[in-house]
């Protein structure tokens, strides 16, 4: 069951927070392909992450659609290959709806846009992605050197948040160099700068950063005219219904 869930309009994109539960009834919401891969996490954590964000994406576009949960009926397209088991940027079946999902820590990020492709992510800012700093473009390497030694760390997840979010957005993922692509400094309003040796065809990119509290950073990009972003946070009860509710958060530092 869901409450209040907002609809998106033309020329907006919705993005919500939730953090992941272990609530049963909510796999009764996933198709046998989802309930595999769920089952086959060894960690109850990432069985968590994954539960939660998959059943609140079915549950936020089935909304949008006026249909059920269950119903709803995904595609995934790659760009580069056309290796035949389903891999690439998920997508919806007869709809312009776009949607994206990321999990990161014991947090989703679920955005649905009716502005064009959207790409979402959300990384935790306790356990750095394992990357190494080749990831970024030689001027954001040098940016987060100018950055007090304190705060690369949470510079360089908002670097990544931000750049994983085009990279999803496109359908690109990480079969295209991060370093390629030079976004806005952590301390500047989220924006692509630069992206050299891109491939046609090219829509404009609009990034933004989402608050989603400490602890977390995050960035949703979306491919088309400028649009509206609107944030929401998520919530299950145990008995498994959502509840939405507009977002409240504050990020205590600039990073
Ligand atoms: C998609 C990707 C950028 C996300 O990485 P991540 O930070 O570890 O994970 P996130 O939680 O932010 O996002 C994962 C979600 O992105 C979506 N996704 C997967 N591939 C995607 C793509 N090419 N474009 C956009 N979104 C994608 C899925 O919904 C996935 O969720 P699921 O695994 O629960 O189904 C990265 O894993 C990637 O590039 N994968 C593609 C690898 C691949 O397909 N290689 C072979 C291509 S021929």
């Amino acid at each position: 069951m869901s409450r209040g869930i907002p609809r998106v309009r033309a020329g907006e994109c919705h993005v919500w927070i939730a953090d992941a539960v272990r609530v049963p009834s909510l796999l009764e919401l996933l198709d046998a392909r989802e309930r595999a891969r769920h089952d086959a996490f060894v960690r109850d954590r990432d069985r968590a992450l994954y539960l939660t964000a998959h059943a609140l994406v079915r549950q936020l576009v089935a909304a949008q659609l006026g249909t059920g949960p269950r119903e709803v009926v995904f595609t995934q397209v790659c760009r580069h290959c056309d290796r035949p088991e389903p891999h690439g940027k998920p997508g919806l079946a007869d709809s312009s709806l776009e949607f994206s999902l990321s999990h990161s820590g014991d947090r989703v990020a679920v955005a649905l846009s009716l502005a064009g492709p959207v790409g979402v992510d959300i990384e935790e800012t306790a356990r750095q992605p394992d990357l190494p700093q080749t990831v970024l473009a030689a001027v954001e390497r040098a940016e987060l050197e100018r950055l007090p030694a304190g705060r690369r760390a949470l510079g360089f997840t908002r670097y990544w948040a931000r750049k994983e979010a085009v990279l999803k957005a496109t359908g690109d993922g990480l079969m295209v160099e991060p370093a390629l692509l030079t976004v806005s400094a952590p301390g500047a309003p989220a924006a692509l700068l630069e992206w050299r040796k891109r491939a046609e065809p090219h829509r404009a990119v609009r990034l933004h950063d989402v608050d989603v509290g400490n602890g977390y950073r995050a960035a949703v990009a979306v491919l088309g005219d400028e649009c509206r972003v609107v944030c929401h946070t998520a919530r299950y009860d145990g008995d498994g219904t959502l509840r939405t509710a507009p977002a409240v958060t504050v990020t205590s530092d600039r990073c």
